[in-house]
């Protein structure tokens, strides 16, 4: 069985759903819900936060990487995202540098409330990315 296959991705799908009922998105309207499984086999779930100060929105994928590690996670095994509308939406380019401080190999499952399915890695994501490597140089 492979690593993709070893997840419940049911689990962590429904997670994610449960998640985006939680986001407060006042202003756009747009519902996100993230769960990220962590090595531990703990999900950790976030969903977006938006202020009337319109750049100071925080991202699904971002409060969900704030809850896993402030609960001292920092591996992740995979990844559910849950978007509102008909398209199944991939992390947008700043929560795509987030993902990829750990290692960026986990898999992601991006599903829409229509039933799209997108199926990815950050990896495959953010070629050429940005990392810590970098700064040892
Ligand atoms: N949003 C996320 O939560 N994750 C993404 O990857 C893309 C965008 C949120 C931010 C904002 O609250 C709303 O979606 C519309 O941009």
């Amino acid at each position: 069985m492979s690593e993709r296959e070893a997840i419940d991705w049911d689990a962590l799908e429904r997670a994610a759903e449960r998640a985006r009922d939680k986001a407060y998105a006042p202003y756009s309207g747009y519902t996100v819900g993230a769960a990220l499984l962590g090595e531990d086999g703990n999900v950790y779930a976030g969903a977006n936060v938006e202020n009337a100060s319109y750049p100071m929105c925080l991202c699904a994928e971002r409060s969900a990487v704030a809850a896993a590690v402030f609960a001292g996670v920092r591996r992740f095994v995979a990844m559910a995202l849950s978007t509102k509308g008909s398209r199944a939406a991939a992390p947008c380019g700043a929560c795509r540098q987030v993902l990829a401080e750990f290692p960026p190999s986990f898999p992601i499952v991006c599903t829409s409330a229509a039933g799209d399915r997108l199926e990815t890695t950050v990896e495959e994501l953010l070629p050429h990315r940005f990392d810590a490597d970098y700064l040892d140089e």
